[in-house]
């Protein structure tokens, strides 16, 4: 049985993953961590820093923790603002990861990749699984390197790393840590304060999106699937919807046509036309039974549902 290790607990994925990882029983411990002093949740909560390989091995070691989770990172926009930061974090603490698997330490690792390894020169439409990947941030640049990493790890070493590229992750409680698509949760907030909402991405942008409990229940179904099945020693590509501003702006009017919006694209616009509109995600539906449940408007009203919007 697993005892595993959530580190960047506290973020937006992390914090949905160990509320669904604590109402499941297919495993022995669960653990949370992140650089926060505090936890939101009152499950079992350590500060430690993943750029410390010291203070991590110790911690795995003296939990016997064998499988983790590492999605301590800073993102794509935010990224942008301290590029050298951005690729210390994402790649350091990911080699601390890789390190310990290596040796032995741990068993089984799940890294989030993201659609930002993409770039200007793929097809935008459908982006295949090997594309290719000419990312223009810092972020882009350390999760395509990461990636990599993972891939040499795993057949240099015979580590179990896994990984999704994943696209814009829409949630309602946590808001996200500072990506491109960010817009998508902050709108709900100002919707539901009854405020204006000024889009930085422009009105027709179109991204590739996933729910939360979708992109809870991808990480879940890949770390549980088997080995032998998984062709992809990098990341796998995931598809789950597309969507616009406009098309959040249209649904959000039809409760509250006093709701109002507008667009006023910034450094980030820039960042979102380097990526994909759509992404072919054939790989993991056939090696590990990847099924997207929420479509755009399934989404929307489980926000909205979420928030007591509706
Ligand atoms: N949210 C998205 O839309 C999205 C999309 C694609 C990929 N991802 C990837 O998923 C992962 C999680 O994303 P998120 O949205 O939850 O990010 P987030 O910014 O919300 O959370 C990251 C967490 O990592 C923690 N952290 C930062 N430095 C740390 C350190 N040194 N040691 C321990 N913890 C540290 C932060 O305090 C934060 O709680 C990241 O790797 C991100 O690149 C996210």
């Amino acid at each position: 049985m697993s005892r595993i290790l959530i580190v960047g607990s506290e973020g937006q994925i992390g914090s949905q993953l160990s509320k669904a990882l604590s109402n499941r029983d297919d495993f022995d411990c669960l653990f949370l961590c992140d650089i926060k002093e505090k936890s939101r949740t009152d499950l079992n909560y350590f500060k430690v820093d993943a750029l410390s390989y010291d203070d991590l091995k110790k911690f795995i070691n003296d939990n016997k923790i064998n499988e983790v989770y590492h999605l301590a990172a800073i993102l794509s926009a935010k990224g942008e603002k301290d590029p050298m930061r951005t690729w210390n974090l994402n790649m350091n603490s990911l080699f601390n990861v890789l390190k310990l698997a290596k040796e032995g330490i741990i068993e089984k690792v799940f890294w989030p990749s993201s659609i930002a390894v993409f770039g200007n020169n793929n097809p935008k439409n459908d982006t295949p699984q090997f594309s290719d990947k000419e990312p223009i941030t810092s972020y882009g640049i350390s999760k395509l390197a990461g990636e990599n990493w993972c891939k040499y790890y795993n057949k240099t070493y015979g580590t179990d790393i896994r990984s999704i590229r994943f696209p814009g992750v829409m949630s309602y409680d946590t808001l996200s840590g500072g990506g491109t698509t960010d817009y998508a949760v902050e709108i709900f907030h100002s919707f539901k304060s009854k405020k204006k909402y000024t889009s930085f991405l422009d009105r027709e942008t179109t991204l590739p999106m996933i729910y939360i409990d979708d992109a809870i229940d991808g990480i879940i179904k890949l770390m549980r699937a088997s080995k032998k099945k998984l062709r992809i020693q990098s990341s796998y590509n995931l598809s789950s919807f597309s969507m616009s501003p406009k098309m959040i702006v249209e649904e959000l009017k039809k409760i509250d046509n006093k709701f109002q919006a507008d667009y006023a694209p910034d450094y980030r616009q820039t960042i979102a036309d380097s990526w994909p509109n759509t992404i072919d995600d054939t790989y993991a539906r056939e090696d590990w039974d990847w099924n997207s449940k929420y479509d755009f408007k399934k989404t929307i009203n489980h926000i909205l549902s979420k928030l007591a919007l509706i």
